[in-house]
């Protein structure tokens, strides 16, 4: 800042359930654009149940607004058992970000609550949420584009398209793949067989994470064990143009062979027969395995989003 320029005031931060839809539905509407623009990534009906649990009371958030009431942030947040969440954080500057945070973790939900944050990078959150003890990693926002050649892999390599029977399965290697994973992540932080179950069914399910998608999401049996997988990816739908890998795993017994890359790419031919000529993914920035295998299949950084857990 210049010698002598005015310092912008702190925000004060407002209760969004004593806002009325109509004054929030600008805001939903601005960041579901950035979503859209930034990530071609389509919020609407995620926002949409945000907003219907706002405006139920059900769903706490708060709004920073300027002197004059203008707002300049927003975010919300929420317990889920022993975790305190906190979801999209919308902020303007530093100023805002610390007023946020701050906000959210004098909420009485976080009391004696782990936190547990996911969000597209705001300015300096992550120098804010390292003052409050929050450990933080970065995530990227991978993009490739799906050429109309890729090679189908899934007859080649005995794939199949994942089924509702496989829920379980799935979630069994998920809990198994990530065991021993050393960098944050904000799903199933603690790793409980359940909560692995809860976040597949979720990922299937909702579409928190984008639609899922039955035909583009494949597995690999795992031939000495039956009933158990040696590999999976979900994929999901984003936007018009874009499909997205909410998860790819291979179990530690099947790894370093070419499973997840020829998954990839057979569940990419799967996306890209959809029409859907760009490829998504989220990968913590010191997931080093995956990083090899995104990088030589073309992927290119498009984004930062921030995990913190404390
Ligand atoms: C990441 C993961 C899916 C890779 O599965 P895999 O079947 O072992 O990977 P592949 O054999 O297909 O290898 C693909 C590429 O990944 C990288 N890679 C995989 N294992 C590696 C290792 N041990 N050392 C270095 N690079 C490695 C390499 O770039 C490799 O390409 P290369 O063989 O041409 O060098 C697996 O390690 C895993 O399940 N990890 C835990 C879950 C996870 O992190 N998922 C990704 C979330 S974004």
């Amino acid at each position: 800042m210049n010698a002598g320029a005015a310092e912008v005031p702190a925000p004060t931060c407002t209760d969004w359930r004593g806002w009325s839809a109509d004054e929030i539905a600008p805001l939903l509407e601005r960041e579901a654009g950035r979503w859209a623009r930034d990530f071609h990534w389509d919020q609407r009906e995620p926002f949409g149940y945000v907003e219907a649990a706002r405006a139920s009371g059900r769903l706490p958030g708060v709004v920073a607004v300027g002197p004059r009431g203008a707002a300049r942030g927003w975010t919300f947040f929420l317990r889920h058992a022993d975790e305190f969440q906190i979801g999209t954080m919308v902020s303007d500057g530093a100023a805002t970000t610390r007023a946020l945070v701050d906000a959210a973790l004098a909420s009485p939900l976080a009391d004696r609550a782990s936190i547990v944050l996911f969000t597209p990078a705001a300015p300096d959150l992550e120098s804010v949420l390292q003052t409050h003890g929050v450990r933080v990693e970065p995530y990227d926002y991978l993009v490739a584009q799906n050429a109309p050649d890729a090679p189908d892999a899934r007859s080649a390599t005995g794939l199949r398209p994942m089924e509702s029977a496989d829920l379980g399965p799935v979630a069994a290697l998920l809990g198994e793949a990530y065991r021993d994973a050393r960098f944050l992540r904000p799903f199933v932080t603690g790793g409980a067989p359940d909560d692995w179950r809860h976040y597949v069914t979720q990922l299937v399910e909702t579409r928190g994470c984008g639609e899922f998608l039955a035909e583009a999401s494949v597995v690999a049996d795992d031939v000495s064990e039956p009933g158990l997988l040696s590999g999976a990816v979900i994929a999901t739908r984003l936007h018009d143009d874009t499909g997205h890998i909410a998860q790819i795993a291979v179990g530690s017994r099947a790894r370093g062979q070419g499973l997840a890359r020829h998954m990839l790419e057979c569940s990419r031919r799967a996306l890209r027969t959809r029409g859907l000529s760009r490829v998504s993914l989220l990968v913590a920035r010191t997931n080093t395995l995956a990083r090899g295998l995104y990088d030589s299949a073309g992927f290119k950084p498009a984004g930062t989003f921030l995990t913190g857990i404390r």
